[in-house]
């Protein structure tokens, strides 16, 4: 992972000795201050650190940590600063900033990255200049939004369980090791609404942290990080990620069985290995689709039914029209029942997945709103986003049994 010998600290180094590993302190504390938010300005490195490892621009520690750099890259925490937020920042006031932070405290979190925005927001957005110390607010959530604080580096031990021994001579005087990076509670500080936070019908309408504790999942020491930083891999998937989705999920289609002339079977849906609701957010749409296909592999319209997997809410956030998600270690049964249609000759299932249903609806909402000016541009390339995102998770398609032919049926009758 990290080569010292690519990596050497060099001469602006700092020679001082790396600061001892705090006591043990409980993790809760640990993460009330580490998620302290406005979080506060980094200020001044200490003295002998070079500017590349002072720098908060991620490239900088992707210097000397490429391959959690890489993996960040592809991850959406490094698209937090996505269109479908700048161009509501954009609505706002350059000085708001009590309105910004509601939102930059998850999306991009460094006090810098504030001020850049504020800039931005002030003049052409993308004509604003690099700041020295390497911020942007369009490197959305940073190694540094989650790693540095007022210039010291905190992170989990090395993988044998160490820390920095005094004396050791490293790159950014060392790190300071706290276990909480490793407890599900680091990752609660933006994927959990505080208990009087906005909910519906009893719900949290961000609850994935109180989700997973209450499964299985938190019983058996399954944290957030164990499935989505596989070997502290930075990569962070989730419901955009086909694959992520299939690696929690079991589905099965029972073989159709044509009687008293209705054809049936029954689609399974098991949650288990997603840590939470399947989906947790009321963001995405989960379309399940079942019915009779004929001989060219087409639908036969009048014979599908329809599910939807979601929790699905007004665009206002007022109502919660249904709640069908899939429970950790819930298994959702389907069953099928329709009349056999002359030109079926197969039972076919297909699961489609929308990540960003809800966000959908509401740029298309926001776009037609005549009061909505600045954020136009961006919106509109947001939802274009949205639209492309969705994909096909699931298709089975099952011959049907054979049935008799009515010249057969009539011999067979003396
Ligand atoms: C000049 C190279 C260099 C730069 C730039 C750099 N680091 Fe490091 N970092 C290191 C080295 C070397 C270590 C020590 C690794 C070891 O001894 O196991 C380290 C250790 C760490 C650790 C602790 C690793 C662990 O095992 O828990 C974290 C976290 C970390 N760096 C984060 C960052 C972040 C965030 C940035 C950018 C803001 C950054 N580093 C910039 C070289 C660098
Ligand atoms: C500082 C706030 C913050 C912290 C801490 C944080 N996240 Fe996120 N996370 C976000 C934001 C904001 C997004 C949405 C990014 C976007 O698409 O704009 C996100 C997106 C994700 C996604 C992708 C969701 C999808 O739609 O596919 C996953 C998975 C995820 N986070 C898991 C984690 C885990 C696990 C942790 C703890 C190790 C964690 N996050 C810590 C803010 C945070
Ligand atoms: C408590 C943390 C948190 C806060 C505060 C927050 N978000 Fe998010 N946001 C998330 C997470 C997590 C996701 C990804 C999950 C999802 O897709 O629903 C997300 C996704 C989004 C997305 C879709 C992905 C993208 O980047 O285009 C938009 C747009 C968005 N948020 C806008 C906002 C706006 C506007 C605000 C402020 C009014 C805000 N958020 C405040 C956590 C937060
Ligand atoms: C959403 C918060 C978040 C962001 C953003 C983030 N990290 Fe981490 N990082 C973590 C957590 C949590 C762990 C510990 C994971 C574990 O122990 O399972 C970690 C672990 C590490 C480690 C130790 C890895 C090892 O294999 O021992 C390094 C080094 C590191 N991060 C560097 C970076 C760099 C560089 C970036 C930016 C390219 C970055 N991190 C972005 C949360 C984050
Ligand atoms: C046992 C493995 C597992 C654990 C533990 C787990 N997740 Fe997930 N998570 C998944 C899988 C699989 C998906 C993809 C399916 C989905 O989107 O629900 C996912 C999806 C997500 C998403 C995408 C958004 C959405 O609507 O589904 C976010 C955000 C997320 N997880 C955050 C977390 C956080 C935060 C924790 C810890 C509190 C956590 N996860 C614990 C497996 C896990």
């Amino acid at each position: 992972m990290l080569l010292l010998a690519a990596c050497s600290p060099g001469p602006g180094a700092s020679s001082s000795p790396a600061a001892a590993p705090p006591a043990a302190e409980d993790h809760q504390a640990f993460l009330e201050r580490h998620w302290q938010r406005p979080l506060a300005p980094q200020g001044k490195a200490p003295a002998g650190v070079s500017p590349q490892e002072a720098s908060l621009d991620p490239a900088a520690c992707g210097t000397c940590h490429q391959s959690q750099f890489e993996d960040w890259k592809t991850a959406l925490h490094s698209r937090a600063m996505g269109p479908g937020l700048f161009g509501q920042l954009q609505e706002m006031a350059a000085d708001a900033v009590d309105d910004h932070q509601a939102c930059l405290r998850c999306h991009a979190p460094l006090a810098e990255q504030e001020e850049h925005l504020q800039q931005a927001l002030a003049a052409s957005p993308r004509s604003v200049p690099p700041r020295p110390d390497g911020a942007a607010y369009a490197h959305g959530l940073t190694c540094a939004g989650c790693h540095v604080r007022e210039q010291r580096r905190f992170g989990p031990a090395r993988r044998d369980g160490s820390g920095p021994g005094a004396g050791e001579q490293l790159p950014h005087a060392g790190w300071q090791v706290s276990a909480a990076f490793e407890d599900s509670r680091f990752c609660a500080a933006c994927h959990q609404f505080e208990s009087d936070g906005p909910a519906l019908n009893g719900k949290l309408l961000e609850n994935t942290y109180e989700e997973w504790r209450a499964s299985r999942h938190a019983k058996e020491q399954r944290t957030c990080q164990s499935c989505h930083m596989p070997d502290r891999r930075h990569l962070w998937r989730g419901i955009h990620d086909p694959e992520m989705v299939k690696s929690g999920l079991g589905i099965e289609t029972s073989a159709p069985a044509i009687a008293g002339g209705d054809v049936s079977s029954e689609l399974r849906i098991a949650n288990q290995g997603v840590g939470h609701a399947f989906p947790t957010y009321v963001t995405p749409h989960v379309l399940v689709e079942i019915g009779q296909a004929d001989g060219h592999g087409a639908l036969v319209e009048s014979t599908v039914e329809r599910h939807l997997i979601a929790r699905d809410v007004s665009l206002d956030l007022t109502t919660e029209h249904a709640d069908t998600r899939i429970l950790p270690d819930e298994v959702r049964r389907y069953s099928y029942r329709g009349s056999l249609h002359p030109q079926a000759v197969a039972l076919a299932v297909r699961i489609k997945v929308e990540p960003d249903a809800f966000y959908a609806d509401f740029y298309r909402a926001t776009l037609r709103d005549p009061d909505f000016k600045k954020g136009r541009a961006a919106i509109s390339q947001a939802l274009r986003h949205a639209e492309q995102s969705s994909y096909v998770l699931y298709e089975s398609r099952q011959a049907l049994p054979a049935r008799p032919t009515r010249s057969m049926g009539e011999k067979a009758v003396p």
